[in-house]
């Protein structure tokens, strides 16, 4: 039978009046057992406010901003089952437990409920510092309530980092809460023996904090003479209540993060439930930028970057969302002499994303060779001035190279297939349509021929004459530029030889045509001089072998050396 449980703040330590800064529902959602409801944050510690039982949100009573005390009303949560063990509920049903007396003296303590009342996760106060003589301060667990031999979760500092104080050193774990254990102070941290798993109770060394510059670890002027360098709690119950505008865990500086700084050197500040759902996901916290008060990440923060590395392409997420390709680090150039930034073009941002995924999925092949075109080039000549005289359009070589590519993909069509998007088959493509890179003012772009294998020459050097002409007037539809099986790259017309073009995925290969120059050819008696034109056939190695690619590119050699076997 559904039971309502009413759900109130618990013992939250000597807190009144707590800020909320995040309610984690909303009416009509199910919650789990210890799900985090709400979140509030004192001066000193951020503290999230669990359900004692799985139910559905009735209905809720605080709103962000709102201040409340222990008792305070949170929400209403409908249970299945009996209610029985509801701790913090305000009309104890019949078997409720009594909530345990609240500890007075401790700060920042949540109180672990007696048994299995679900205590607050929360981070307590700052671990506790002993002032050992004058520059160097040990830090201790401090008290964190009930608990005892707390596996640490995470380590988020190492001997030697600067820390400020409020940031936080470690995360403990518990059956119940997640705990951070705060830096007491400013300082330089030292002698940090602790590792993920070992286990903790209040009192436990966790490292000094060796005075950074101006601010040697301050306790309160009370609590000055302590144990000097023994690991005993100093008393400090008192400091948190002093202890004004502490800045909480946030980046340990204000400096930007450094190409150079790895995540883990920037601590994000984050409530323990949005630490714990992170890690859950397995995001970096340091990744994700905060929405909240103070920069303070949230749960939709963690969400909106899951969703945001997700919808990324490969190329971005690979560049910038860790998929092990180191970032190139960010230089200064201005340094240097003086620079002028100016924002990529559309097209180039585009073809860029396009580039690096195609250059970082497919592992490449480039495959080079000439082809003797003394011949085709005479034709050729001859063939464009009667067109131009009868009004026709220049006849480049790029047609009779696609013409070829064509024929060649009768032999071996795998050149015009693809790769399944789960690697697991090969798609065939029975048509013949190929595109060819054209360099624009605003950047590359790939226009594609259809059926190239049913075109005369003349058609196609019309159809790319056109093409070309809309790619330079920023006139290609989106419509143009899809359905290619294979591309061409030909930086004939501008010179130089062999190149390694990227495979335009899904495609799997991709030719690069060079300019043709005359060469010495032996043709068994005598050097002759013939017309050579330099081909580059990079290839997805995934899906053509290496022998079938040189068999393809000698194919290309034969067609474009006797045009006659075009009509083969
Ligand atoms: N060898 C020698 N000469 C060549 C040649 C080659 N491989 N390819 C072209 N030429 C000649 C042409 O015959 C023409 O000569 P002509 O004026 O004496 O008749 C001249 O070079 C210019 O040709 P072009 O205008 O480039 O025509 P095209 O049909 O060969 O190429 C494009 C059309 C659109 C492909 C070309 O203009 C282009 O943009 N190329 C750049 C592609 C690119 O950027 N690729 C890089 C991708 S990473």
């Amino acid at each position: 039978m559904a039971t309502e449980l009413k759900v109130t703040v618990p013992d939250i330590g000597d807190y009144q009046d707590v800020p909320v800064i995040e309610v984690l529902v909303k009416v009509g959602d199910t919650v789990e057992k210890d799900a985090a409801l709400v979140t509030l944050e004192s001066d000193k510690a951020t503290l999230d406010v669990p359900a004692p039982e799985a139910g559905v949100v009735k209905s809720i009573s605080i709103k962000a901003g709102d201040k409340v005390s222990m008792g305070a009303a949170v929400l209403v949560l409908e249970t299945g089952g009996d209610a029985a063990a509801a701790p913090a509920a305000e009309e104890p049903k019949a078997e409720s437990k009594p909530e345990s007396a609240p500890k007075a003296e401790k700060p920042a303590k949540a109180e672990a409920p007696a048994a299995e009342a679900p205590a607050a996760e929360k981070k307590p106060a700052p671990a506790k510092a002993a002032k050992s003589s004058g520059a160097a301060v040990a830090v201790t667990v401090p008290d964190i309530g009930d608990y005892q031999d707390v596996p640490i979760i995470e380590v988020l500092v190492k001997d030697g980092d600067t820390v400020e104080k409020d940031q936080t050193l470690m995360v403990l774990e518990s059956d119940k809460a997640t705990l951070d254990v705060p830096a007491p102070s400013a300082g330089v941290v030292g002698g940090f023996k602790l590792k993920v798993g070992d286990k903790v109770s209040k009192g436990t060394t966790v490292c000094t904090l060796a005075a950074a510059g101006d601010e040697p670890a301050e306790a309160e002027p009370e609590a000055e003479p302590e144990a000097e360098a023994a690991p005993v709690e100093a008393k400090t119950e008192k400091a948190p209540a002093k202890d004004d505008a502490a800045p909480k865990t946030k980046p340990a500086s204000s400096e930007p993060a450094a190409a150079v700084a790895s995540s883990s050197d920037v601590i994000p500040y984050a409530s323990p439930s949005i630490r714990k759902f992170a890690r859950e996901l397995g995001v970096d916290l340091a990744k994700v930028s905060g929405s909240g008060q103070k920069g303070r990440i949230t749960q939709e923060d963690v969400q909106s970057h899951v969703k945001k590395v997700l919808a990324a392409p490969p190329a971005a997420a690979g560049a910038a969302a860790g998929s092990g390709i180191p970032p190139i680090p960010a230089v200064d150039f201005s340094q240097f002499g003086e620079i002028e930034t100016k924002p990529l073009a559309r097209i180039r941002k585009i073809s860029a994303a396009h580039l690096h995924r195609s250059w970082l999925n497919i592992p490449h092949v480039t495959q080079t060779d000439e082809a003797d075109i003394t011949e085709l080039e005479a034709f050729r000549k001859e063939a464009s001035d009667e067109s131009a005289k009868g009004g026709g359009p220049k006849l480049t070589l790029l047609p009779f190279v696609m013409k070829a590519v064509a024929k060649a993909m009768d032999a071996y069509p795998e050149f015009r297939a693809s790769l399944s998007p789960d690697g697991e088959s090969l798609i065939h493509k029975n048509y013949t349509h190929i595109g060819f890179a054209a360099d624009t003012p605003n950047g590359l772009m790939v226009p594609v021929v259809r059926e190239v294998d049913k075109k005369g020459l003349v058609q196609l050097a019309i159809e790319t004459g056109e093409l070309a002409k809309k790619a330079r007037d920023g006139k290609l539809s989106g419509a143009d530029m899809k359905g290619g099986v294979f591309s061409i790259s030909s930086l004939g017309g501008i010179g130089g030889s062999h190149f390694t073009p990227i495979v335009n995925a899904p495609e799997v290969g991709i030719l690069g045509v060079s300019k043709a120059v005359m060469k010495p050819v032996w043709d068994g008696a005598a050097f002759q001089p013939r017309l050579m034109v330099p081909l580059s056939l990079s290839y997805d190695h995934r899906v053509i072998d290496g022998a079938y690619a040189a068999r393809f590119i000698v194919s290309l050699v034969k067609l474009l050396g006797d045009m006659r076997r075009l009509a083969l």
